[in-house]
């Protein structure tokens, strides 16, 4: 009894704690420019509030890695991004530009980043705006040079999640062995989704932006992955 109200006396500070470290931990930081994005990046944790991303990515994606490389203008480049999902590997290469201190992606879908302030040394941590059919969801995703982060780092990403009021963080799976570099090798068995994404109808993606938003909609996007 007497813990239970100590605890309770106790309970609005602990919960207001974390909060207190917000504005320091939601930082926008300056880009120095395209060559800090270059090279090879292991995606470790994502937060969105995409509806059923969360559920969608726990179930399908084990691991996601990055090589970022330079397009013909100076201030853009290009992400070949490699994901294994249920032990099968998809590519997708998007291309940024960096325009003020912001990141625009052109294509496959329309988006736009932000860097944020991490602690972790060889991290970027980006925040994005990017549209699914008729609606525009907030992301953030959490990038290293290794191949996953200590717990203090992931800890930290957690914070920074909830101080934007994004659901707690969907963390990859780096033991479960990345897929090999298909833009590398051409015997790879990698399936590249780019132009399937990019030429994807307009409506279909209004149906999917539905679909995701119910839980009957997320069963069914679930069901026909799985067969
Ligand atoms: C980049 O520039 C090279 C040389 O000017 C050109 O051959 C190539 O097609 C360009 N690539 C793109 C994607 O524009
Ligand atoms: C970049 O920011 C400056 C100052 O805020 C503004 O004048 C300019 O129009 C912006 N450029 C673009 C391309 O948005
Ligand atoms: C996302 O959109 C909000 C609202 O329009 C805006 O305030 C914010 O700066 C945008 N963030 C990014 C990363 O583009």
């Amino acid at each position: 009894m007497f813990l239970f109200i100590l605890a309770a006396a106790l309970l609005p500070a602990a919960l207001s704690a974390p909060l207190a470290d917000c504005d320091v931990l939601t930082r926008q930081v300056q880009i120095q420019g395209r060559d800090q994005f270059l090279g090879v990046w292991t995606y470790v944790a994502e937060s969105t509030n995409m509806p059923g991303s969360k559920t969608l990515t726990k179930m399908f994606v084990d691991n996601v890695w990055g090589k970022i490389y330079p397009a013909n203008e100076s201030d853009s480049f290009f992400v070949f991004q490699v994901q294994k999902m249920l032990g099968r590997c998809f590519s997708v290469t998007s291309k940024l530009t960096l325009v003020n201190n912001t990141l625009h992606m052109e294509y496959p879908i329309s988006a736009t980043e932000v860097l944020m302030t991490t602690s972790c040394p060889d991290c970027i941590l980006l925040l994005s705006n990017y549209t699914l059919g008729e609606s525009t969801y907030m992301g953030m995703q959490l990038l290293t040079r290794r191949p996953k982060v200590t717990s203090a780092e992931m800890d930290e990403f957690k914070r920074q999640a909830a101080c934007l009021n994004l659901p707690s963080p969907t963390v990859l799976d780096s033991d479960k062995g990345f897929c090999t570099d298909s833009s590398a090798s051409k015997d790879s068995e990698t399936v590249d989704l780019t132009s399937a994404i990019s030429q994807t109808d307009p409506e279909y993606m209004k149906i999917l932006d539905k679909m995701l938003s119910s839980q009957s909609g997320i069963k069914m996007i679930m069901d026909s992955i799985s067969n």
